[in-house]
């Protein structure tokens, strides 16, 4: 089923000014099979996506709207996110999804490595405790997944891609400013479940005698997953299911888009359920 395809030249004014925008391509294959069609030679790797093109919305327009619509329902940002142990056995647990990495630089390397998918942010904001078996397994495994089920849109989004544990020893500094404002922002109880009872009065909220926020522990750690893969499936009316896949562009041959080399696109495709 194919819903909503644009002319070529529509597309292609979509995809340039993406690209003048963000500075890297977000190559939604709507795009790419457009363009296609306009006889523009492609890439090797980009032809054979041309079965591609049979979706009108990224994954991350399409959770933009799960989010808002199920944003009063109490649960709704808890996710299960699952790694993979020593053993490689699985281990999935509840986490709390707090938002996405809005304000990543241009210049980043988690930016230049993917960061965005139309126009908006991926990266995936968590936290948790340097104590936890999921920091050893993810330094054993750091690819892991998520999923997100959406009981009043019956909607489930499988999320993939690495984990990112970030904590104070990390000198990046965007991503340690991060850090301490989620730390900052958590509610009263979910910050003091991070420090030492030892240490800290009970029901002090991680405040201290003048109500200021103390600085993060150092057993806080900020999660970023980084999607690289989203298989998303609606089951409302007809059963939808697509599956959104980060790739490289390797534009080549007469393209003449030196400037597009290894560059992040998403591409998409309706699936089969
Ligand atoms: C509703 C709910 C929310 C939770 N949120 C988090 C969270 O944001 N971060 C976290 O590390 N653990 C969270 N937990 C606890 C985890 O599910 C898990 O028990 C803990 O992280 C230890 O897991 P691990 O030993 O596999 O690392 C939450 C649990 C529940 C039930």
């Amino acid at each position: 089923m194919r819903r909503g395809l644009k002319t070529p030249i529509q597309v292609l004014s979509l995809l340039v000014s993406t690209r003048s925008s963000l500075g890297f391509v977000i190559n939604r294959q709507i795009a790419t099979v457009s363009i296609n069609n306009s006889k523009r030679r492609m890439s090797s790797e980009v032809r054979e996506n041309e079965s591609f093109g049979e979706t009108d919305q990224s994954w991350r327009s399409l959770l933009e709207v799960s989010i808002a619509k199920s944003r009063k329902i109490r649960g709704s940002n808890y996710v299960q996110i699952a790694t993979t142990n020593e053993n490689n056995e699985p281990r999935c647990r509840t986490v709390v999804f707090r938002g996405f990495f809005n304000n990543l630089p241009e210049n980043h390397p988690m930016t230049l490595n993917g960061g965005y998918c139309d126009g908006k942010p991926i990266l995936m904001k968590m936290c948790t405790d340097l104590r936890s078996k999921k920091v050893e397994e993810v330094a054993y495994q750091p690819i892991s997944e998520m999923v997100w089920w959406f009981p009043k849109t019956s909607e489930q989004y499988r999320v993939r891609g690495p984990l990112s544990l970030v904590g104070d020893d990390n000198d990046d500094r965007v991503l340690q400013i991060a850090r301490k404002e989620l730390w900052g922002n958590l509610g009263d109880p979910s910050r003091e479940s991070f420090l030492d009872a030892a240490t800290t009065k009970i029901g002090s909220g991680g405040r201290d005698d003048e109500g200021k926020v103390v600085p993060p522990p150092a057993n806080f750690l900020l999660m970023l997953l980084d999607p690289t893969y989203v298989d998303y499936l609606r089951l409302t009316g007809a059963q939808y299911r697509q599956i959104d896949q980060r790739r490289q562009s390797q534009h080549g041959g007469d393209d003449n888009d030196d400037d597009d080399k290894s560059q992040p696109y998403w591409s998409s495709k309706e699936v089969d359920p």
